[in-house]
């Protein structure tokens, strides 16, 4: 089985200040932190090195080669991402003493992905690969219907969750990854329900999908049809969680693929998301196989 991510690919901007800047306000940063991210790259990278022959696909400007050198390091294919005369995605972080997030976004390269790279992309994998796709690229619905028509499996991180992905033929895929909130906007629940009962109102909406749902110190829920699994976090000094949840999902599938049952790849990728949460950065945070697998 072959992984195709087609993601986003950022350069990070990391601000650690005291709190984050409400409307009006402008503060000092502690420091200023330039490395690796994007929801696509970040998720390659997980698979990569927790040891997964993945395959990136998305588009970046000149100033993002290092990623690539960095993404290549760890193993990941980056045959299929392509350069264009703009910018490479942006990400600008803001981190508070608590270790609280906001995270603005401007697209670039992400936003410039066309229907003719994607056809181009799609056509080098079939039945038994899996796509692995996030809410930070443009066309994903082509994306799903070129998969679908190759055989390829569709697996969504609707990240981040806005009308967007509401608007995808969501039946389509074979797994969802969502965090909390993402998982309560498409259960059609109020905020604050039990993850159990967000749980039960996924796997209704989606009968036919796997679901793994993402609940922070909680750790992370599986649903699929009558069947439920929880993992568990590790108790870590945090230090950033931004890459988290990518960590879990390519920590989650790489698990999967080598025939851990669900509830043994909840722990691995719940094992490998509490040690990238105890190191700065996304990208770079993330563990090698050796750190997490018994
Ligand atoms: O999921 C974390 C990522 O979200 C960051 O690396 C940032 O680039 C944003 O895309």
């Amino acid at each position: 089985m072959k992984v195709l991510v087609y993601g986003s690919i950022n350069i990070d901007l990391t601000f650690m200040v005291d709190h984050i800047a409400k409307a009006g306000e402008t503060i000092g940063s502690i420091s200023i932190e330039r490395s690796a991210g994007g929801k696509g790259a970040n998720q390659a990278a997980s698979l990569a090195k927790a040891g997964m022959p993945v395959y990136l696909a998305g588009k970046i400007g000149q100033d993002g080669r290092f990623l690539l050198d960095l993404l290549q390091s760890y193993g990941v294919n980056t045959d299929n991402v392509v350069e264009y005369e703009g910018s490479t995605g942006q990400a600008l972080i803001q981190i508070d003493r608590n270790k609280q997030n906001a995270i603005v976004v401007y697209s670039g390269g992400n936003g410039k992905i066309t229907t003719e790279e994607i056809e181009r992309t799609i056509v080098q994998f079939g039945a038994g690969d899996l796509l692995l796709f996030q809410n930070e690229i443009i066309h994903t619905e082509e994306l799903m219907q070129a998969a679908k028509k190759q055989g390829v499996k569709i697996c969504i991180n609707p990240s981040p969750y806005d009308k967007q992905v509401e608007a995808l033929p969501l039946d389509m895929a074979d797994i969802f990854f969502v965090n909390e909130l993402e998982g309560m906007g498409m259960a059609g629940v109020p905020a604050d329900t039990p993850y159990q009962a967000v749980m039960d109102a996924l796997v209704k909406r989606f009968p036919d999908s796997e679901i793994l749902l993402t609940a922070g110190k909680d750790g992370a829920y599986y649903g699929y049809r009558n069947i439920r699994e929880r993992g568990t976090i590790m108790d870590v000094p945090v230090v950033d969680t931004v890459g988290a949840g990518d960590t879990f999902t390519g920590y989650y599938l790489a698990a999967r693929y080598r025939n851990y049952p669900v509830a043994k790849a909840l722990d691995i990728a719940c094992r490998a998301a509490s040690i990238a949460v105890s190191r700065k950065g996304a990208m770079e945070a993330i563990p090698f196989a050796s750190e997490v697998f018994d």
